[in-house]
């Protein structure tokens, strides 16, 4: 059973455990959760990466949230918000442990090249009408894991930030801090646009300039140099033959060899 309540004016809803805090997230926006509305728990049985992919969670480690926004931006501008939640992660994240973090586009939060944070956007359908159209977006963050708390095959790309600094942390605060600069980025979006955004972003391109391996918006599987979002929020890459590729989603990932 969930337990609720107005924390700093927005509702939240608290799980010992879930599938997914995005499902549930998804189902109280239908409903018409206001911006900044939120889904927090302490395990998820299915919790949700991006492209299908699984995100393992581990009971009481980490950050498990998701957050309905309903930002004042066009349609068309709504495939950013992932890269501007991303970037409000990295910097709460950032001033929580003193460091600088990275961002993998499109939302991927690392430090020392490896993975503390992931984030899966999900929208509501194009049909919305404006006053009805959200977003979910769920963050997961490594806190306290051990790196024996990750499966084996991952242990050597992912960290925690307990793992970078030794220290413990309140994970409801992270969560407070997560959701407040979630919400002021959007609103600075939604006034000054997204390039004051998209300029500190590129500051904390992990793969700008970097040998990388992606499938290109044509399907193409490609190996080129990162280039960093363009305008859009949509990575450019240069293959080997000096071609411009646009990615709009997929895998991408360093090159091996
Ligand atoms: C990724 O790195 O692929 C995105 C991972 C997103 C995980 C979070 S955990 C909270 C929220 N609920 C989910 O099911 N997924 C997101």
């Amino acid at each position: 059973m969930p337990f609720s309540f107005f924390a700093a004016m927005y509702p939240t809803q608290y799980f010992r455990s879930i599938d997914s805090t995005n499902i549930k997230a998804k189902e109280i926006a239908e409903q018409g959760a206001i911006s900044g509305s939120a889904v927090v728990a302490e395990y998820q049985t299915n919790g949700r990466g991006r492209l299908g992919k699984e995100w393992h969670s581990v009971k009481g480690k980490g950050l498990y949230c998701s957050i309905v926004v309903r930002p004042k931006i066009a349609l068309e501008d709504y495939p950013k918000i992932t890269l501007v939640a991303g970037l409000s992660v990295a910097m709460v994240l950032d001033r929580i442990i003193a460091r600088n973090s990275q961002l993998k586009w499109p939302n991927d939060i690392y430090f020392r090249g490896r993975k503390v944070s992931g984030i899966l956007t999900e929208s509501s359908s194009l049909s919305s009408s404006s006053q009805d159209r959200y977003a979910v977006v769920g963050i997961g963050v490594n806190v306290h894991h051990l790196e024996t708390d990750f499966p084996p095959e991952l242990r050597e790309m992912v960290t925690s930030l307990f793992l970078e600094t030794g220290n413990k942390f309140v994970v409801e605060e992270i969560f407070q801090a997560v959701r407040q600069e979630l919400l002021q980025q959007l609103q600075l979006f939604s006034t000054d646009g997204f390039q004051p955004l998209l300029c500190q972003w590129r500051k904390k391109d992990f793969l700008l300039g970097k040998e990388m391996e992606c499938v290109s918006s044509a399907g193409k599987k490609i190996r080129g140099i990162g280039l960093g979002p363009d305008d859009q929020g949509q990575l450019h890459v240069r293959d080997t033959n000096g071609h411009i590729h646009e990615v709009l989603s997929g895998d991408v990932r360093l090159a091996t060899s």
